[in-house]
């Protein structure tokens, strides 16, 4: 049996990944953190359907990339077979108000992982999560694995760090490490402070009627925005070639906040007719005549990203990669999903991720 380690299985990614594994037949480490409420919905179902003592299929072992201690402690219980390292402060705005944080969990946080791998003497394979926010203010369009990068917000700046610390292992020690530069990819479990998921869940919310407006801030924001499910499987990959390397994955394609905005509100049938500019502009539902989204300058970030597109070429030539579920079709399935957990909601049941 394969053991594989996962860093961050309680964020979408990582639970999406430990289905995939689970399904493979893989046995599934995750490092989880303490926390004062015990609820981890994205992986529940998942645990209580394949955790048994006798098993263990899947089990959670304490830690925190800001600790040493405890990934060197859990490297050798588990001595995993892969290493997926998603773990991260993943919010980009929310960098701009913790950036020393940021920096020790995003960018410290690896190389404390890599470097426990190295001592413990550990044949690990290793996935680091690198992101196409690492490219910034881009210098070349659309962005491939050689464009140079040129970060604009401290988790950026610590992404940059993590990726070349990791190719600094594979390069010094012959680790087999890579980095999958992965562009936006979202899914109903995405959290719900990141644009898309603020979007269909709030749209849903107005049209059940439990909230009056959607704020956003840089309309205007272009996006390489794919599925989180389509993603994992890149991973994966990466690690099952016979060469570790580094590759871009993403759709191909870029779209603005506005055109999400405006396409997951068709298929709740409002009609969304842009009135102002700037702060003053508003999305009025020409249906109804109601303003149901409004720019709030507080979502606006000190430095912002404009407009990423990348090239996934490399992955799909070499690793045979490529995105099943279009830009459509993801925002069909997040809107779609959303409405029901709005309504469940409305019924008084629990939200089910
Ligand atoms: P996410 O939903 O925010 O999940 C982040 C995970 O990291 C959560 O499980 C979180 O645990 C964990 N975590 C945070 N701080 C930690 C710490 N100090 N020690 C241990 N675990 C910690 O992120 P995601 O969207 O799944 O993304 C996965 C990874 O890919 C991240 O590294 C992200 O930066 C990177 N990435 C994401 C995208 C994207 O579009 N989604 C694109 C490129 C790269 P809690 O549940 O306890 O908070
Ligand atoms: N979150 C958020 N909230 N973003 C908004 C809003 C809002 O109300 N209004 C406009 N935006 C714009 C942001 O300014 C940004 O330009 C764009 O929408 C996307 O923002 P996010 O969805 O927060 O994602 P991100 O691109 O900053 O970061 C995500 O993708 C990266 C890959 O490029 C995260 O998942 C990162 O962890 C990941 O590395």
């Amino acid at each position: 049996m394969t053991d594989a380690l996962i860093t961050g299985i309680t964020g979408q990614d990582g639970s999406y990944l430990a289905e995939f594994l689970i399904e493979k037949g893989y046995k599934i480490h995750g490092l989880v953190r303490r926390s004062s409420i015990m609820s981890r919905p994205r992986i529940e179902q998942l645990y209580f359907k394949n955790y048994n003592v006798n098993t263990k299929n899947i089990e959670l072992h304490y830690g925190d990339l800001g600790d040493s201690s405890s990934l060197n402690r859990i490297l050798k219980k588990c001595e995993p077979d892969e290493i997926y390292n998603l773990a991260a402060q993943s919010h980009v705005a929310i960098s701009f108000n913790t950036p020393e944080y940021t920096g020790d969990v995003t960018g410290l946080g690896v190389v404390r992982l890599l470097d426990a791998v190295r001592d413990m003497g550990v044949k690990s394979k290793f996935y680091q999560a690198s992101s196409s926010e690492m490219y910034g203010k881009v210098k070349n369009s659309p962005q491939t694995e050689d464009t140079p990068f040129n970060p604009q917000s401290p988790y950026a700046c610590a992404k940059v760090f993590a990726y070349h610390i990791t190719k600094m292992y594979r390069e010094a020690y012959n680790m087999f490490a890579c980095n999958g530069i992965l562009f936006n990819h979202e899914s109903p479990r995405r959290g719900i402070n990141f644009v898309t998921r603020k979007i269909t869940l709030s749209l849903a919310r107005i049209k059940m009627g439990l909230q009056d407006k959607l704020s956003l801030g840089n309309l205007d924001a272009k996006r390489d925005w794919g599925y989180a499910k389509d993603y994992i499987e890149a991973m994966w990959m990466m690690l099952q070639h016979d060469k570790a390397d580094d590759y871009v994955i993403a759709m191909g394609q870029n779209h603005s906040v506005r055109e999400f905005a405006e396409k997951a509100a068709k298929i709740l049938d409002f009609e969304i007719e842009w009135q102002g500019e700037g702060v003053k502009e508003k999305g009025v539902d020409s249906n109804t005549g109601k303003v149901i989204i409004e720019v709030v300058p507080k979502f606006y970030r000190p430095l912002d990203v404009h407009d990423l597109l990348g090239d996934p070429s490399k992955a799909k030539e070499i690793l045979k990669w490529s995105p099943k579920v279009s830009f459509e079709e993801l925002i069909e399935i997040m809107v779609k999903a959303d409405l029901e957990s709005v309504r469940r909601e409305k019924d008084g049941m629990t939200e089910i991720y």
